[in-house]
């Protein structure tokens, strides 16, 4: 099949390469011509595991092509995908003009066979805007069809192969057939294919997302009562998930979740139900317990110095939202770097891979190390914030000897307090109980 992907970040780019690696003939657009160009020389912009070896194999291999030029490939595609991004808005609402440029951008080139599929996550109702705008503009009829993706950044080849189903909106049965043939490749387990109506596919990406981030917000307020009445998260965790009713996924308490889907989808939903005159008491409460827990470590660090920061130094492991990929989108540790700043401390920082991305923001504001160990050099705390495997197995004897005060401010919960309370530090978790002194 001959497929156009609009938009070429996380989503897109995954998404062309993994119908290249099935055979497909795919041509990656994007408006950001520096991206494109690093895409032609073989270089990969963003960091995901595995991707750059397939993209460079099927770039090679004539399967997959980048260009910022629509005219030069809609004209053959029998599938146009747009994976363009679906910011919040100032309002919280998603933003769409970047759904509305990539379906102008096309509409004059599309056979009149093409299918238009969107793979953005975007609000109930945006498909069949589309379809209208595609439609008005050809003045004739036009297929579109919604097909919501649930990759995870960081393992997101493995999510799209593998998919747990793979779920479609469309409006005739015949192109739900197109895209059926289309992911075939990807559900050899047997795991379902769904067809369903646009709206409803429009909606299970959101219902999908909101109900992970309620788990998140969920555990973190369990989290925080287990520290004041002396519970420990992590027993209550292990009790709550053995309940096959419950399980384990998505149960582990944090500061906050971030990243460039839950916290923007989660308040697109809370901005639907507004605009229709629904109150989603319970989503209102997820985003704001979601806030809280984003200052959660910055609350114990102050409480620790007394109120009295200025002065400090202190070291953050891990700047992504969370391990294996550099997207800092709405990441807690951004909240936890503006914190610091504000309250005089200073900030000296590692990430293995997302450190660019902090640095294109907050510059010489803070330091930043190459090797996590350098990061303890001259700070008087450490606070974990990302858990990258190489944080687990510390040689924690090096962060005593650095340190200033042998403190650990630990935002993923990696270590136990008793063996940390004997390895002479104090340490301090997202809902542990304390060992007795
Ligand atoms: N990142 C994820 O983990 C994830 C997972 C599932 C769904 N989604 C959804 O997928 C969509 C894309 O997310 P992303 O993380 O890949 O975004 P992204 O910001 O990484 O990439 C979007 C790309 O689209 C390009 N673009 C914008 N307007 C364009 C246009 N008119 N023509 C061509 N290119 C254009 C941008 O330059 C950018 O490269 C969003 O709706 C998001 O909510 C993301």
């Amino acid at each position: 099949m001959n497929i156009v992907v609009i938009g070429t970040g996380y989503v897109g780019l995954v998404t062309g390469t993994c119908f290249a690696e099935s055979g497909n003939d795919v041509t990656c657009v994007d408006i950001n011509e520096d991206k494109i160009n690093r895409l032609l020389q073989g270089e990969i912009p963003i960091y995901e595991p595995g991707l750059t070896e397939l993209v460079k194999r099927n770039a090679a291999s004539g399967r997959l092509k980048f260009t910022t030029d629509v005219s030069g490939c809609v004209p053959e595609a029998s599938c146009v995908f747009l994976a363009v991004g679906t910011p919040m808005g100032d309002d919280g609402s998603a933003d769409l003009s970047g759904i509305w440029a990539a379906s102008d951008s096309v509409a004059p080139y599309l056979s009149d066979d093409a299918v238009v599929i969107c793979k953005s996550t975007v609000p109930v109702g945006t498909n069949r805007k589309v379809y209208e705008r595609l439609k008005e503009k050809l003045g004739r009829d036009v297929n579109v069809a919604s097909n919501p993706e649930f990759l995870k950044e960081g393992c997101a080849i493995q999510d799209f192969t593998k998919p747990d189903r793979v779920v479609v909106g469309v409006m005739s049965q015949k192109v739900g057939k197109i895209l059926e043939e289309l992911y075939k490749p990807f559900l050899r387990t047997e795991n379902p294919f769904l067809v369903m109506g646009l709206e409803s596919a429009e909606m299970t990406k959101y219902a999908a997302n909101c109900m992970l981030a309620t788990k998140i917000s969920f555990i973190n307020q369990m989290a925080n009562l287990c520290e004041v009445v002396g519970a420990d998260v992590n027993e209550v965790r292990k009790g709550m998930g053995h309940d096959q009713r419950i399980g384990f996924q998505f149960l582990f308490p944090g500061a906050g979740y971030g990243g460039s889907c839950f916290p923007k989808d989660v308040r697109a939903l809370i901005a639907t139900g507004k605009e229709r005159g629904l109150t989603t008491e319970l989503l209102l409460s997820v985003d704001h317990v979601n806030q809280i827990q984003k200052d959660v470590l910055f609350n114990k660090i102050e409480r620790y110095y007394q109120g009295n920061l200025k002065g400090r130094t202190i070291a953050i492991w891990g700047l992504a939202f969370k391990p294996k990929t550099d997207d800092i989108r709405e990441a807690p540790a951004l909240v936890l770097i503006e914190r610091l700043l504000e309250a005089g401390a200073d900030v000296h920082v590692h990430d293995p891979i997302a450190m660019g991305n902090v640095k294109a923001i907050y510059g010489d504001k803070i330091k930043y190390s190459d090797h996590h160990y350098d990061a303890l050099h001259g700070s008087d705390a450490l606070v974990i914030c990302t858990e990258w495997n190489e944080y687990r197995a510390p040689d924690f004897d090096y962060i005593k000897h650095h340190l200033s005060d042998p403190v650990i401010f630990d935002g993923r919960n990696l270590f136990e307090p008793e063996k940390m309370f004997e390895r002479g530090f104090h340490y301090s978790g997202i809902g542990l109980k304390q060992p007795k002194t």
